[in-house]
């Protein structure tokens, strides 16, 4: 074991200088102590940090810029208003979509989802009707679909994992039928980290006829994505994995699929006119925006946007994934810790569990360490029961982690073996 852990060390690969810099922007990975260690922040998939240039964008939008939007003639009013509406262009360009009105904001991720079951589901899915699904799914990328089949008696259908985490292409073309409605596909699986081929499976799906639903909230922060390009009917992706605010969320949606769909809350700025006979509706995406919205949140994304690109996804992917593959490797050398999850396409999640400790355990002993791991089922109960535990401890990178890091996560592993011993 010494002698592993001096190869490793002797091996330790070098974190780039320039990402070595920008995790300099991350205040909280400095300020933050846990039991006197530095904090070795892991839990990224869970919600990952702000940059210095994203909390001073809201800090400046709090104190100089903020007022309702979209209402008010007067100066403030029509700041804010600009400034709300350049974070959506500001979430177009990243999508790379056709139109601004193709962007919805919403509050997170799950809400984004919510609001495709309602305003699409309700209105286009009946009884015998099927939903495709993969055992890969978010509770949020379940549930609301649940919801939809009992008040429509409709059936879900679900694509089966191969045991290292991947989908089964072959048995998902066959779940099509002429009564298919929707595919929602994870692009990326929060629990394994599997990276799913959702450009075929738009393809796929599209030659049946069927519109897709991407959940992106573990893709959009680790490649980047094109809805053209994928031909995505809906996609999906919540503010505060991507280094933004909790609380803001993202839907894009096709314009001509936003339009045909029924608004999922009824209130202010989501009208055009109101009696008590009858309201009509705002255009997309007001249509599906009531009331005030999350305004620095939105704000506080668009910086976060320009932050990540300023980067750029060729350094953000090619550090997390040699990340990923020195985890991979120390973690997976350790003796009696197993692995979930191995998909050849896999982004930066290592879920784990160590001999037979509970990992809530797990979770304890590495925090006494400094280090933040996820522990639980990850809100994906169906793929626990898929993999055969009850959960897993999981490691999540993002690019201002650095080897070392990792090195402290080995060693914290370890510790736990010796006080299980
Ligand atoms: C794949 C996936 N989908 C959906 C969600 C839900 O995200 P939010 O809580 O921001 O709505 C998560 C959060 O972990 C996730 O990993």
């Amino acid at each position: 074991m010494i002698a592993t852990t001096a190869l490793r060390a002797e091996t330790r690969r070098a974190t780039p200088p320039d990402l070595e810099r920008l995790r300099a922007d991350f205040p909280i990975l400095r300020n933050v102590k846990v039991n006197g260690k530095p904090l070795v922040f892991l839990d990224n998939a869970a919600s990952s940090q702000m940059a210095q240039p994203v909390l001073d964008r809201i800090i400046q939008y709090r104190t100089r810029e903020h007022a309702n939007i979209h209402r008010g003639v007067h100066y403030l009013s029509q700041t804010a208003t600009q400034a709300y509406e350049g974070a959506r262009r500001k979430v177009q360009r990243f999508l790379n979509a056709r139109e601004e009105r193709e962007i919805v904001f919403t509050s997170n991720v799950t809400d984004s989802i919510n609001l495709v079951m309602y305003g699409y589901g309700r209105k286009f899915v009946g009884a015998g009707d099927e939903i495709i699904l993969t055992h890969l799914e978010h509770h949020s990328n379940i549930v609301p679909w649940q919801l939809l089949c009992e008040e429509k008696g409709a059936k879900l259908r679900v694509v089966p994992i191969n045991d290292a985490g991947e989908l089964a292409l072959d048995e998902y073309e066959k779940l099509f039928s002429p009564r298919t409605k929707l595919v929602a596909t994870t692009h990326v699986s929060n629990a394994l980290g599997t990276i799913n081929p959702v450009k075929e499976m738009i393809a796929t799906a599209h030659r049946h006829g069927v519109p897709v639903l991407i959940d992106g909230a573990q893709a959009a922060q680790h490649m980047p994505v094109d809805v053209q390009a994928l031909d995505a009917d809906f996609y999906a992706f919540t503010g505060h994995k991507i280094y933004g605010p909790t609380g803001i969320g993202v839907l894009y949606g096709k314009a001509k699929l936003l339009e045909s769909m029924q608004p999922f809350r009824g209130g202010g700025d989501m009208i055009l006119s109101v009696t008590f006979e009858k309201t009509t509706y705002n255009a997309i995406p007001h249509k599906f925006e009531a009331g005030t919205p999350p305004i620095a949140a939105a704000i506080g994304l668009g910086a976060a946007l320009d932050y990540v690109s300023g980067i750029g996804f060729d350094r953000i992917a090619a550090h997390e994934h040699a990340l990923l593959e020195y985890a991979t490797e120390l973690v997976g050398d350790i003796p009696d810790v197993r692995i979930f999850g191995t998909a050849r396409e896999k982004a930066a999640v290592l879920s784990f569990y160590v001999g037979d400790v509970h990992p809530h355990d797990v979770g304890t002993i590495l925090d006494q360490e400094g280090v933040a791991v996820r522990t639980g089922h990850h809100c994906a109960q169906p793929l626990m029961q898929r993999l055969g535990v009850p959960a897993t401890a999981r490691a999540s990178f993002a690019f201002y982690n650095t080897f070392g890091e990792v090195d402290a996560l080995a060693a914290a592993i370890r510790k736990v073996q010796q006080l299980f011993a």
